[in-house]
């Protein structure tokens, strides 16, 4: 039997969108996981992690606001926390979820947090896979209930041109992509873009998704800022202007050659 199927893998934000999913996905596939909670990490109390192959770090914030907590205090901090419980219970495999776009030149807050904790990862000694996703997309991700928001007030809202580009990914494909990352060492030591096939405009995504009932609005990029900066119930928040305008694409090709399946092609929301 091959011994990573019997071994059990520790999933943190596994109450969240790609935690959910991937979790389900494991089961099915007769791999067991941990879950660590948000509260696990508040009381500092964890479930026994000694039978644990592999860490999949998956909690974090994608934005900031006075009763939230902060980039730093999650995306950082947690990774700390992460990495000693790993060194504790002599887990060797990490994987990390970044961002789509990081990188030593990153000046945003949401992308230097993110590039601090793969820093971290990759000078831990652990073994790492470090995943920059683009959008990832299934019935109830980020950025489908955002625009189905939207829809409810038959209009949605285009920041700037809406001609920058995405690369979204399903989650389907993405836990498939951790799959194959637990049964073989291929992904060891690497930092990979989790990215689709299909590179698409904001505005075309958002156009092929909706009826032509709802109104599709531009909004001039500077307004959309002020808004964001200032307005908690704007469509947009800072962070999602930039990582929108940023027009992050990755290298797909390396991940298909990684995976050896066939990815879909995401050209509309389920909204
Ligand atoms: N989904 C995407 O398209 C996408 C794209 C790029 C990068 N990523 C990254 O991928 C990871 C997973 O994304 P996701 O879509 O599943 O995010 P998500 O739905 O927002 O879930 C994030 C998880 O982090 C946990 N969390 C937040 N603040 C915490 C805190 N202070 N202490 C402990 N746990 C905390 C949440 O716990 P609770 O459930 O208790 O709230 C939740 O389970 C994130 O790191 C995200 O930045 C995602």
């Amino acid at each position: 039997m091959n011994k990573q199927l019997t071994d059990h893998v520790v999933i943190s934000g596994a109450r969240g969108f790609v935690g959910k999913n991937l979790k389900k996905f494991l089961a099915k596939n007769n791999i067991h996981t941990i879950p660590i909670s948000r509260q696990n990490f508040k009381n500092s109390k964890f479930p026994s992690l000694k039978k644990a192959s592999h860490f999949i770090h998956l909690a974090g914030v994608g934005s900031e606001s006075v009763d939230q907590d902060s980039f730093v205090k999650v995306n950082v901090e947690l990774t700390k926390t992460v990495i000693s419980l790993c060194k504790k219970n002599n887990i060797k495999n990490i994987f990390y979820f970044s961002g789509l776009g990081v990188s030593k030149n990153s000046r945003s807050s949401y992308f230097i947090s993110k590039f601090n904790a793969e820093q971290l990862i990759k000078k831990s000694g652990l073994r790492y896979t470090i995943f920059r996703p683009s959008y990832i997309l299934g019935s109830d991700d980020y950025l489908t209930k955002n625009i189905s928001k939207q829809i409810l007030k038959k209009q949605i809202l285009i920041p700037g041109s809406g001609k920058f580009l995405l690369q979204p990914i399903s989650i389907d494909d993405v836990c498939k992509c951790i799959t194959v990352g637990l049964h073989s060492s291929k992904f060891s030591n690497k930092i990979i873009d989790l990215v689709g096939p299909r590179k698409i405009t904001f505005q075309k995504l958002v156009t092929k998704s909706v009826s032509s009932k709802i109104k599709i609005k531009k909004i001039n990029l500077e307004s959309a800022y002020k808004s964001a900066l200032n307005d908690i119930s704007f469509a947009y928040g800072v962070e999602d202007l930039n990582i929108l305008v940023g027009n992050y694409v990755g290298n797909h090709k390396k991940l298909q050659n990684l995976c050896n399946f066939k990815f879909q092609k995401i050209e509309s929301l389920n909204a």
